[in-house]
């Protein structure tokens, strides 16, 4: 967690470029001050308006947003539209079939282009295999796919039928994806021979197998293989289908299946700080008009521009901006296959070159870690590069600390484009606190203000407000359209977790601790206010991996806790007491190694602690996260 001083004490301020500002689809503060105005003076004629504006719908809503069975919301309700239809098929209606959608670049370098006609023509032949193997709408389908144009091509064809999705990262273990798989009540898992990354080839259908057999997922009756390497997998045939074959066999239209704007688009899963990670379930309507509409404000979206989120699809930045959002507003966006490192910590800075990338948005982990590279190897600098066709630079996942982010404003963006640092979560289905690149003046390190619409406040442990310069808990006041609307089966949990009775049960709570400015009044987020831990921007709940490692035979009790980190924002460190003797020298090493595996193999390796405290006797101290265990041993 920050200090208040240190972030009071940031200053710097910078203007948005007067070039940019001269066409942004938010220009200067006047116009963000009339936009937040006008959702104050008329929250549900301001959301209308947008919905009508951004999305085509194919029967109009008749009211906005109901609030009878708070905090159980509903948007647009009664209006019916398809997410498929909006993302591809308006575009080639209006003309633009032959612009290009995506420009896939692979581990090896390899580029494939592929146009709004291309996509929609293959997500309709998807979407008539999946029909034709008996998914229908509401029917839950699970995607285990590294980035690729076919993963983009599997969540679009679920869409187009009204099938809800449910993207598990491909780093995910057998065990991770088995409980998904049995979570949503999957009909059907789409998945890869294998994966590329970084010059290596890593298993994907088998690790999938390996789930199916864990037993109680009987109801997948079909599971899609998308061939990648040709590496030599096992195959069943009663189940198993080549997506190519496939699809060879479809029709390349597909009428899409009109779904009410609350129909589940998507689930998927986040940690939490109790408990199995949480389904998260996102609305149809609300959803995509967000994710469109961010494109719109915060990336300030144009025709001409080369958008690349070098996220993954299995987390919500992929979802809201590579599946759902550049395709809304019919975008031209780069999706990357590889890891920055690879074959060079160079990669991504030739690929904006090469690509010609205008707006990039990336995650402070990978900013660190390339800062790092550049400095030990000068071959792999920024400098070497071309980096001008820039104009915008985003910023998402977790705090960027001001030295990196004048790092990424000097050298990536030749001190001429904007930073985003984009505050938002899984459960907030895009942006909400962030600046505009042609309004907001920056200061490094904070996410600066609300967007148009979003009530954000900091409120103290009974929800009342807290004046500026004084920390207190992140929350949302009122509900907005790409707002979570539960967690999938467990009503109560979703509850209990976003409107705590102690704020008043109205609230949603965030998570995150925060402070506002005093004179600017700009946010800065201060960190998880639970046992969720950050990273590298990916959200792991401390108890899940406490629980992951006292599943272990050798182990008695466990506690895990974050330690901050100069590039991985925080690591993961474990107190263990074992069942035997405390392990000295070798065999020390040798356990710390073996609950490092099993943590990768019960989880998945992005949840594998950093270091083991072998020698700890007592974890009351530990788990009350008030020292970090140096006073234990
Ligand atoms: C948590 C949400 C946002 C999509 C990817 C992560 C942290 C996110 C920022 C930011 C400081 C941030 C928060 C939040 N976080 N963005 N700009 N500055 N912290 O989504 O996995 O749901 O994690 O990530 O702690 O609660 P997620």
């Amino acid at each position: 967690m920050k200090s208040i001083e240190s972030v009071l004490h940031e200053h710097r301020l910078f203007p948005p470029p007067a070039e940019l500002a001269a066409d942004a689809a938010i220009s200067g503060m006047d116009a963000y001050k009339t936009l937040v105005a006008e959702a104050e003076a008329d929250y549900n004629g301001f959301w209308g308006r947008l919905a009508r504006e951004t999305l085509t719908w194919k029967a109009p809503f008749s009211k906005v947003l109901d609030e009878s069975n708070a905090p159980f919301y509903t948007w647009f309700e009664d209006g019916e539209l398809n997410a498929s239809y909006n993302c591809l098929d308006r575009h080639v209606e209006a003309g633009n079939g032959d612009r290009v959608a995506i420009l896939f670049e692979a581990d090896d370098g390899t580029v494939a282009t592929v146009t709004y006609q291309d996509l929609l023509q293959r997500v309709c032949r998807f979407a008539n295999a999946f029909r034709r193997r008996g998914v229908k709408k509401g029917d839950r389908v699970v995607i285990y796919l590294p980035m690729s144009v076919e993963g983009v091509v599997a969540m679009q064809a679920c869409a187009r039928i009204g099938a809800t999705h449910s993207i598990v990262f491909g780093g995910f273990s057998a065990k991770s994806l088995h409980e998904r798989l049995v979570g949503v009540g999957a009909v059907a898992l789409v998945t890869a021979d294998e994966q590329m990354r970084g010059g290596k080839a890593l298993p994907l259908k088998s690790i999938a197998d390996e789930a199916l057999a864990l037993g109680g997922c009987e109801a997948v009756k079909s599971v899609i293989v998308y061939q990648r390497t040709g590496g030599k997998i096992q195959w069943n045939a009663d189940r198993d289908l080549w997506m190519h074959e496939l699809a060879q066999a479809e029709a390349s239209t597909c009428e899409p299946e009109w779904v009410g704007a609350e129909h589940p688009l998507f689930i998927l899963y986040t940690s939490g700080s109790t408990g199995k990670p949480k389904g998260v379930q996102h609305s149809t309507g609300g959803f995509l008009l967000w994710a469109a509409q961010t494109m719109k404000w915060t990336f300030d979206w144009k025709p001409t521009d080369v958008f690349w989120c070098t996220a993954d699809i299995g987390w919500i930045t992929g979802h809201s901006y590579i599946t759902y959002g550049p395709l809304a507003v019919g975008g031209t966006q780069v999706l990357f296959e590889g890891v920055p490192t690879y074959p060079h910590a160079g990669r991504f800075w030739d690929m904006i070159a090469k690509h010609q990338v205008t707006v990039f948005y990336t995650a402070p982990t990978a900013i660190r870690s390339l800062i790092k590279a550049a400095a030990v190897d000068e071959k792999v600098s920024p400098s070497n590069y071309d980096l001008s066709s820039l104009r915008i630079l985003g910023s998402v996942g977790e705090p960027i600390n001001p030295e990196g982010w004048m790092w990424y404003y000097t050298n990536i963006g030749g001190a001429r484009c904007p930073i985003l640092d984009t505050w938002w979560q899984t459960e907030t289905g895009g942006h909400m606190i962030s600046p505009l690149p042609g309004a907001t003046p920056l200061v490094p390190g904070s996410c600066t203000l609300p967007l148009p619409g979003i009530m954000a406040a900091v409120v103290d442990e009974t929800g009342q407000d807290v004046p500026a310069g004084q920390g207190g808990i992140l929350v949302i006041k009122r509900p907005w359209p790409a707002m979570l609307r539960t967690i999938w089966g467990d009503p109560e949990r979703y509850q209990s977790s976003y409107f705590p009775e102690e704020l008043g049960g109205k609230l949603y709570l965030a998570g995150d601790g925060a402070v506002r400015d005093p004179v600017t009044g700009y946010f800065t987020i201060m960190g998880r206010i639970d046992d969720v831990l950050n990273v590298s921007g990916h959200r792991l709940g401390t108890m899940e991996i406490e629980s992951a490692l006292a599943a272990n035979a050798l182990v008695a009790e466990a506690a895990v806790v974050g330690r901050p980190d100069e590039i991985t924002g925080e690591t993961v460190i474990a107190f263990v007491v074992l069942k035997g003797a405390r392990p000295e020298g070798e065999e020390a090493v040798k356990i710390a190694n073996a609950l490092r595996a099993w943590v990768s193999k019960e989880i998945g390796p992005i949840a594998k602690p950093r270091t083991f405290d072998l020698a700890t006797t007592c974890l009351r101290r530990v788990r009350a996260r008030s020292c970090a265990g140096c006073c234990v041993r």
